[in-house]
């Protein structure tokens, strides 16, 4: 039997849940959508007519709850919304998978995880771009071994994004909005903890943003493993993929990404020479392909630990770590100093 589930916020997201929920093969037949919920009540009757759905819509979410009786509830509001909307929906007994940032403070994130453990509920975050190819990929060249120990990973984020809309507004807008997807990664590939970080959050001569539309920022990881991020929405011209451009090393070698479809694994081949002579090697493929495609890898991920009650590996539980690298990185700008991450 399908998931009756509510969406909450009917923007631009939303039509990229709905895709995955209406087309891709992992999800097709699994979900229902019983209602669809916006402060605009015309977005909310606009995305049911797109997807020719049957749902309720309305503005009050926690009458189109008590109304629906959903089993799931799906939050793509706004962040700032994003605690309220999550709250009511563990209320009225939902499982929630809810879009990334988890929560717009640390203190927020924490009651969330406390209240949907409370509740007995699911409660996962939509953090896609680690389900795409490259970085399952990346986890397991890493895993494997092949580039020896590893020391470090480097991210380069750099693209002149046009949004409009809310992010043109906000603070620390690169940092909260976009760099979570990055610092993720860098923490699922690596397989470590975050221990500390220091920032440098700037906004551009030429920024069209109201705040923090660049970052630097060098991160510790355990084992003396180093991560640094560069990033920038105002950078115009030569644009990174949106999952960054990597460079990771390891004692026995370097591993190139471009973000895309282009990777270059370099390994010592003997220990002669001022500059060691190099082999190239194969990039593992991804051991589950069922994990690489986005959204709809996420959604499916939540649906399969609100049936077997395992936690999914986007739990807010363990995506608060990335949170807190997020957060963390802020409280480093602001104050110039070194920063100890603690979710
Ligand atoms: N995972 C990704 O790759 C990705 C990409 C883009 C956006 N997002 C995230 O998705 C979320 C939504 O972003 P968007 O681009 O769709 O924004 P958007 O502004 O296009 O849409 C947000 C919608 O939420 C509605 N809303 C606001 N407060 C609400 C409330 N209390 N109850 C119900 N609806 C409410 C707004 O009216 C709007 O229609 C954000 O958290 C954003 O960071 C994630």
């Amino acid at each position: 039997m399908a998931f009756r589930a509510v969406l909450a916020g009917c923007g631009n997201m939303a039509k990229g849940w709905l895709k995955a929920v209406t087309e891709a093969p992992e999800l097709k037949g699994r979900i229902d959508i019983v209602g669809l919920v916006d402060i605009d009540l015309a977005a909310a009757d606009r995305l049911r007519a797109e997807f020719g759905l049957g749902a309720a819509t309305g503005t009050d979410l926690d009458a189109v709850l008590s109304a629906t009786k959903p089993d799931l509830l799906f939050d793509v509001v706004v962040p700032s919304a994003r605690r309220d909307v999550v709250l009511t929906g563990l209320r009225h007994r939902c499982h929630v998978l809810t879009e990334k940032p988890m929560a717009a403070s640390l203190e927020q994130a924490r009651e969330l995880v406390g209240a949907a453990k409370s509740a007995g509920r699911i409660h996962a975050v939509v953090q896609n771009r680690r389900f795409v190819e490259g970085v399952r990929r990346i986890r397991e060249t890493i895993a494997s071994g092949a580039l020896g120990e590893l020391t470090a990973l480097h991210a380069d984020f750099f693209i002149g994004a046009h949004f409009g809309g809310f992010r043109e507004a906000m603070d620390h807008v690169l940092l909260l909005d976009m760099s979570i997807h990055t610092l993720d990664a860098a923490r699922f590939m690596a397989g470590l903890d975050p221990l500390a970080v220091y920032c440098l959050e700037t906004n551009p001569r030429g920024s069209w943003y109201a705040h923090g539309a660049a970052a630097n920022a060098i991160f510790e990881f355990a084992n003396d493993v180093v991560f640094t991020y560069r990033g920038s929405w105002v950078a115009e011209g030569a644009t990174t993929s949106w999952e960054s451009a990597w460079r990771i090393i390891g004692t026995a070698g370097t591993l190139l990404w471009d973000g895309a479809d282009s990777f270059q694994l370099k390994l010592v081949a003997d220990d002669s020479g001022f500059l060691r002579p190099l082999k190239d090697a194969v990039v593992p493929p991804p051991p589950h392909p069922s994990q690489t495609h986005g959204h709809a890898s996420v959604i499916a991920d939540f649906l399969d630990a609100v049936e077997s009650r395992q936690p999914p590996e986007t739990a807010g539980s363990d995506n608060i770590k990335s949170l807190a690298m997020v957060f963390a990185a802020i409280e480093s700008a602001r104050t110039h100093q070194r920063v100890l991450i603690q979710a």
